[in-house]
């Protein structure tokens, strides 16, 4: 397979930098402080059997997630070893060589590169900037969906922190719809919208015959736990699917169940801790790359813990290289995912984004033109 570049790029850096301004995730808590915030208990969550759980997930689990959502029962609910286990069984169980995937580009590698390896190539559809803003392209979308078999988006939008209007989510919808394109919607950094109210519906909440991801790594920050789920309201579907899982997680581990539904509980106050890193970091940003503005050109994000800055002169790659191997400072390449152009990903979601972006700030202090200026 594709190597997987954004994971293999973190693995080289995530632990052993000091400075990551890359991550998606937001900060995270303990697993003691968790289960105070989900009213559950340590005795509890201590005396767990060890032993094999449900393929679909914890029924209660399974009626939390539910709640979430507006028409979602809790048999529609498949609970996941992991959210990136979702990208890869719906797009192993949907998709055959041959068959044509849709993907909204840039993408998180695994959305595009295993449809590509499926099906031995896939169509982008991609975002574009149009006066400084990142737009989506409705018209070329109907033109690329007429005999697709599965259009992959991911709203709130990782790398570019892109939100849609509900009026373009509907057209989305609706445009699969007409076409007979099942929608697979990934929408692991729902919730972190800013303000709350722009949240789009789910796309669970809009059409049947759609399928969901979501999880508990970028909104309610708790990457560690493994927790994702998809909703699949086609019965038939529901079972092919937990047939693939069935080759990969088969079930989840009872303490990622017990501390899913403490997070679940948790939600609201989760959120609401992440909503406001992200926004305090949005304000420290902000005078950042005004300063640089001649060199980095920055669009902040609409919603999510990411964004993409866009290189006015030298290689995001060289760049990025040079500041992890001899700074210590992670930033993610874009190309990685897909982005075509001298981009490169910074996260806005960790506590110490200030003290991070101040060690960027000097280290192009004192070494701006060389940096910003290195080919590739
Ligand atoms: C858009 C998107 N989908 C799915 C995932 C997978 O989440 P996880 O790594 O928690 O399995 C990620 C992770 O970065 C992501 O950005």
């Amino acid at each position: 397979m594709k190597l997987f570049e954004t994971e293999d790029y973190f693995g080289r850096y995530e632990f052993s930098q000091p400075y990551m301004l890359a991550a998606s995730d937001c900060d995270n808590v303990s697993i003691a402080e968790l289960i105070r915030l989900g009213g559950g208990s340590m005795e509890e969550f201590s005396r767990l059997p060890l032993g094999y759980t449900t393929m679909e997930g914890n029924a209660t689990l399974r009626s939390a997630i539910s709640a979430q959502y507006r028409t979602v029962t809790p048999d529609q609910v498949l609970v996941l070893g992991a959210p990136i286990e979702g990208i890869y069984t719906v797009m192993r169980t949907l998709l055959a060589p041959g068959d044509r995937a849709v993907v909204l580009a840039p993408a998180y590698d695994a959305l595009l590169n295993l449809p590509e390896d499926i099906t031995g190539s896939v169509t982008r559809w991609d975002l574009q900037t149009v006066d400084g803003r990142w737009r989506l392209d409705l018209a070329r979308l109907a033109d690329l969906l007429p005999g697709a078999r599965l259009l992959a988006i991911n709203f709130p939008h990782n790398p570019t922190g892109y939100l849609p209007t509900q009026d373009e989510l509907d057209q989305i919808v609706g445009l699969c719809r007409q076409h007979g394109v099942t929608l697979f919607s990934d929408e692991m950094y729902r919730g972190l919208e800013y303000p709350p109210a722009t949240t789009l519906p789910s796309v669970a909440d809009l059409d049947e015959t759609a399928i969901v991801l979501s999880g508990a790594s970028k909104s309610l920050g708790l990457p560690g736990l493994r927790l994702g789920w998809l909703i699949i309201k086609d019965r038939r579907r529901y079972r092919d699917i937990m047939n693939t899982k069935v080759y990969t997680s088969m079930c989840s581990p009872q303490a990622s169940e017990y501390l899913g539904t403490m997070a679940i509980k948790a939600a609201p106050q989760l959120v609401a801790k992440n909503l406001a890193i992200i926004r305090e970091n949005l304000r420290v940003a902000a005078p950042f790359f005004h300063k640089w503005r001649e060199h980095l050109r920055w669009i902040p994000p609409q919603a999510g813990s990411v964004s993409v800055i866009e290189m006015r002169h030298g290689s995001a790659d060289a760049l990025c290289h040079e500041l992890a191997t001899k700074h210590g400072i992670v930033l993610l390449p874009s190309r990685f995912m897909g982005c075509q152009g001298e981009y490169f990903r910074l996260g806005l979601g960790r506590r110490d984004f200030r003290e991070c972006l101040a060690v960027f700030d000097d280290v192009l202090t004192k070494h701006g033109p060389a940096l910003l200026h290195r080919g590739p």
